[in-house]
């Protein structure tokens, strides 16, 4: 699915917002967040004894609010010394009191449903598995290229037990003609980011296709609502901000809801 202000006004989405503690829909980010918190529910994730893994998590409400349902969560992010501007920019998790919150879940209960662990998403360690769901939110798309992105999600997918489902989102570049992919910034500057096209979505979807699991996809593009014709410009004001230029690009936020066989 791909970000559109018509989604910002459904009761499924305006839901979330408070709970996350936003003042506010009108972004992409709390996009993201709100489709990887629909997607788990309608998945049997928000439920007592679940657990849960969280790639990138930066300071995400999504930590708290999973563990408020009773999720155990597994919140990760990449160590301190790696990474760069995300730890300056309030982006990064380099410990568990970052994703603390206790008008979304209590302390007692956050201690004892949630752990942090430092891990670099394209070295994910073998001892994380067995887990209900995953999710990441504007992760893949900055780590180094988009082989690394791609590999990521699919590398992802073995930290699944059978059944369970990988909610993954990203910035989605949908400017319209043959441009090629964009990239800025570097991985050792910590602003890396690779703005994934139509064909790359579409190339990561057959991927996971031909590896037997199953994804939702639908990559149209809403054009009807005032947000998505509003295309948020530097310096961000960030509200509404569910569209955006880059460069001389149209970016967006895109989300993948892939299942593991049962
Ligand atoms: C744009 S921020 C998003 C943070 C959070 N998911 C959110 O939605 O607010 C990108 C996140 O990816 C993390 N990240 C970037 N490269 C990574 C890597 N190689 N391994 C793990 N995390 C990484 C950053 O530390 C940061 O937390």
């Amino acid at each position: 699915m791909v970000a559109s202000g018509a989604h910002t006004e459904h009761p499924d989405y305006q839901k979330w917002v408070p709970r996350l503690e936003q003042p506010h829909g009108r972004h992409r980010k709390v996009w993201e967040w709100c489709f990887i918190l629909n997607a788990l529910e309608r998945h049997g994730v928000l439920a007592p004894g679940k657990r849960a893994l969280g790639f990138g998590v930066g300071t995400e409400a999504v930590v708290p609010l999973l563990a408020s349902y009773g999720v155990s969560v597994t919140a990760t992010d990449q160590s301190v010394e790696q990474a760069g501007a995300w730890a300056t920019v309030g982006q990064h998790a380099a410990a568990i009191d970052a994703l603390r919150r206790p008008n979304i879940c209590p302390d007692e209960q956050f201690d004892q449903r949630v752990s942090f662990r430092s891990v670099d998403m394209r070295e994910i360690p073998i001892d994380l598995n067995g887990f209900d769901a995953t999710w990441s939110s504007c992760c893949f798309e900055h780590l180094g290229s988009k082989k690394a992105g791609f590999d990521f999600v699919m590398n992802s997918l073995r930290t699944l037990k059978p059944g369970a489902v990988a909610v993954h989102t990203t910035e989605y570049d949908y400017t319209s003609g043959r441009r090629p992919l964009l990239e800025t910034g570097s991985v050792e500057a910590g602003d890396y980011c690779c703005f994934f096209r139509r064909q790359e979505i579409e190339e990561l979807v057959n991927r996971i296709r031909s590896e037997g699991y199953r994804v939702d996809i639908d990559l149209s593009v809403g054009r009807r609502h005032a947000f998505d014709r509003h295309l948020d410009r530097p310096p961000y004001v960030g509200d509404p901000h569910i569209r955006l230029a880059v460069h001389d690009r149209a970016v967006t936020s895109v989300g993948l809801v892939i299942q593991t066989n049962p």
